[in-house]
């Protein structure tokens, strides 16, 4: 048998990377060599987490954790840390799974450049949920018929990104099968611009951010006289987003540079 797969994980004490980490306690092919968290630095994680079989030491950066072995470095931290935290794995010669969300195209453009050089896969999802790989799948298909559409993007108040990741990829997709027809151009609204969203890859994103909301998206498709809908809703808990991320995990290493999306592992 191959031995497990050894994983780096950032953000291992947080909403998403605990969910993981737990996950990964009871996975055989998956092991955790190393995770970074600043507040748990120095503990075991499986003490930090209540997990008796998560023996894994907690460093307080990525830099310091990268120094174990590992062949596979996630991230589930905050924007602001996650393309020093991929480039340093990269440097490392890990293969890298992005689950935190607010990444630009700029940042992954620099980031596909060394992961080429370097002959490793980067795996990024703005969402692991299946369901919302689904999403992305039945919108690409309304847009190869339907020439209009504009995303919205409903988040807790607290959330720091907008849009969400998750609305950023689905505007990248949907480009991609199309450019969205706008009748009245954004630059000749009479009002302010905003009240038309974001344009994100040519496509009108609108971010809500209220209480009450954990995270959905939603695509509106309008044609004359008729409009659908192809809506997304999260429940509170991170346990739909374990088992895509373990796939990325798994598959991660037969890619090279970035890719977007689970369904680049997949065979849908
Ligand atoms: N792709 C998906 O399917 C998916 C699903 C859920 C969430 N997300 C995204 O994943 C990211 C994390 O979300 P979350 O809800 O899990 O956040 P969270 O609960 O705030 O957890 C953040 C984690 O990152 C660590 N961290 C933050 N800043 C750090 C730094 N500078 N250095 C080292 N560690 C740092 C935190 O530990 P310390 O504070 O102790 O350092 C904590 O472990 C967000 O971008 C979110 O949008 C993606």
């Amino acid at each position: 048998m191959n031995s497990p797969i050894a994983v780096c994980l950032a953000g291992a004490t947080g909403w998403a990377g605990s969910e993981l980490a737990r996950a990964i306690a009871r996975t055989p092919d998956v092991r955790l060599a190393a995770a970074v968290s600043r507040t748990h630095a120095g503990r075991n994680l499986g003490d930090v987490l209540g997990e008796a079989a998560l023996a894994c030491p907690v460093f307080p950066a990525a830099a310091a954790a990268l120094a174990q072995k590992c062949d596979v470095f996630v991230d589930y931290t905050k924007p602001d840390v996650a393309k020093a935290n991929v480039l340093a794995a990269l440097q490392h010669d890990a293969h890298v799974v992005v689950g935190t969300s607010g990444l630009s195209d700029e940042d992954y453009a620099e980031i596909d450049a060394v992961a080429r050089r370097r002959q490793r896969g980067v795996l990024a999802v703005g969402n692991f949920a299946l369901t919302v790989v689904l999403l992305q799948k039945f919108a690409e298909m309304a847009a190869r018929f339907i020439p209009q559409w504009e995303i919205i993007d409903y988040a807790h108040d607290d959330k720091i990104d907008a849009p969400s990741g998750t609305a950023r990829e689905l505007a990248a997709r949907l480009s991609r099968v199309r450019q969205p027809d706008v009748t009245v151009p954004i630059e000749r609204i009479a009002g302010p611009r905003e009240a038309r969203g974001a344009t994100l890859s040519g496509v009108q994103v609108h971010s809500v951010r209220l209480p009450g909301f954990v995270i959905s998206a939603e695509v509106v498709f309008g044609m004359p006289d008729q409009t659908l809908s192809i809506r997304h809703d999260s429940g509170n808990s991170a346990r739909p987003y374990v088992d895509g991320a373990l796939i990325a995990i798994r598959r991660v290493s037969t890619l090279v540079g970035v890719h977007r999306g689970l369904d680049s592992v997949l065979d849908l």
